[in-house]
């Protein structure tokens, strides 16, 4: 129990590194928490200020949670112990200590960890995001549909893991509130 605590505590610390903040610091760029959907993410911050940013702070973000996952997997955890782990990387994404808890939504960062833990439905979810992403230019409706298709396709790929995706989708679901209400208003903004 306390190597999977300890774990989920480097989890935690590895997902408050918000790839937003610090690409958008060192580039001289305004903080994106203070315009647009105000969410340190890809999305804010490739419509606040492009492209290049967008594609580093998504990289940030997808990848900071793989280290730990991937040390977790070679020490043999099972899937709910490497879900628990994932799920420390989420809440340190979404619920940065050290940004008053104020972080972003935990699509990036859940994408990185199912990489590790569930290559295929990662996949299946970048896929489905990017095709919606492109059709509807709204990032919220691909990111909702990604997160929600994500434990049917881990009931097919990766049965073992559909406990842990169920969580990691409750967790992106519920931190995308005022994207839905956004959407119900017909007032999101596009891509
Ligand atoms: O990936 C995050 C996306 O689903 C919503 O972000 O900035 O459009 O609220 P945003």
């Amino acid at each position: 129990l306390e190597l999977v605590l300890s774990l989920m505590a480097i989890g935690y610390l590895s997902g408050t590194w918000l790839g937003a903040l610090t690409v958008c610091r060192l580039a001289g760029a305004s903080d994106p928490r203070q315009t647009g959907s105000c969410n340190p993410g890809f999305s804010n911050v490739l419509r606040l200020h492009g492209r290049r940013l967008a594609l580093a702070t998504l990289a940030v973000d997808v990848v900071k949670g793989m280290p730990v996952l991937w040390l977790a997997m070679r020490l043999g955890l099972t899937p709910w112990e490497l879900g628990l782990v994932g799920l420390g990387v989420l809440l340190g994404h979404s619920y940065p200590a050290w940004h008053r808890f104020r972080g972003g939504k935990g699509v990036a960062s859940a994408f990185g960890v199912m990489l590790i833990l569930t290559p295929w439905v990662a996949l299946c979810c970048a896929v489905l995001w990017m095709l919606l992403a492109w059709h509807m230019r709204t990032a919220a409706i691909a990111s909702l549909a990604s997160a929600a298709m994500a434990p049917l396709a881990s009931l097919w790929l990766a049965p073992e893991f559909t406990g842990v995706v169920i969580v990691f989708t409750l967790l992106v679901l519920g931190r995308h509130v005022l994207n839905i209400q956004r959407l119900g208003r017909g007032d999101e903004p596009p891509l």
